[in-house]
């Protein structure tokens, strides 16, 4: 008996909560994405999701290089491209010299007063094509996700030889700073 009540009530609450979802809006914004795209996002945000558990296995190691290594090639401004020339077998002179040329573009743009719709290549595996026809905020948070990670990189290289608990809990504080995008930015779109 008392097992068909605790059936009962699981049901119920089943139920119950079927219907919340069902009444519940998704009112985030819908990009209209074709399918090609959509799988290459998605891939790229798999991606994203691996190099965060990665860097947490670093930190957790107390591999401050590899942190620095993840924040600036997987997570930092221009991923992709950092990402495809490790992949190339570039070395390290040539990857931090892709990055200082892209940071420098970066600021031209700024300083021209570009805006974020208009910046930039391919974005989260979205071919530049598409990438300049999403929303401005899309692009925003894009890019504020990546300038959270070059800030948790600052955080990292300001770093003496002996890591205190401080230091450990600015990066983390730094690593927070780049998922609370990925919340934000998962709040606010979606594909499908
Ligand atoms: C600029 C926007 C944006 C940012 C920043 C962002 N994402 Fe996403 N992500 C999306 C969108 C849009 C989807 C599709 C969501 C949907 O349709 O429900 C998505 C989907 C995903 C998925 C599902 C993948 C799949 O195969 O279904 C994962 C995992 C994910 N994101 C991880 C992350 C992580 C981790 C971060 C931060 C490091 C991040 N994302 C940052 C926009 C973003």
């Amino acid at each position: 008996m008392i097992y068909f009540k605790f059936i009962a009530a699981i049901s119920a609450v089943a139920l119950a909560g079927t219907l919340a979802n069902a009444q519940e809006e998704d009112d985030r914004v819908l990009l209209n994405l074709d399918t090609a795209t959509q799988v290459m996002l998605l891939k790229d945000m798999r991606g994203l999701t691996e190099s965060l558990d990665s860097l947490l296995a670093a930190l957790s190691e107390g591999d401050f290089d590899q942190v620095t290594r993840l924040g600036q090639i997987n997570l930092g401004f221009g991923h992709d491209k950092l990402m495809a020339l490790v992949e190339s077998g570039a070395s390290d002179t040539q990857i931090q010299a892709m990055r200082a040329k892209m940071k420098a573009n970066r600021q031209a743009r700024e300083e021209s007063g570009e805006s974020a719709a208009t910046m930039g290549g391919a974005m989260f595996g979205i071919p530049k094509g598409v990438g300049q026809k999403m929303p401005e905020d899309f692009r925003l948070m894009g890019q504020a996700m990546h300038a959270a990670a070059e800030d948790m990189v600052s955080v990292v290289e300001a770093i003496g030889d002996t890591p205190t608990v401080a230091d450990y809990q600015a990066v983390l504080e730094g690593v927070q700073g780049i998922t609370s995008n990925c919340v934000a930015c998962h709040g606010a779109f979606r594909i499908r």
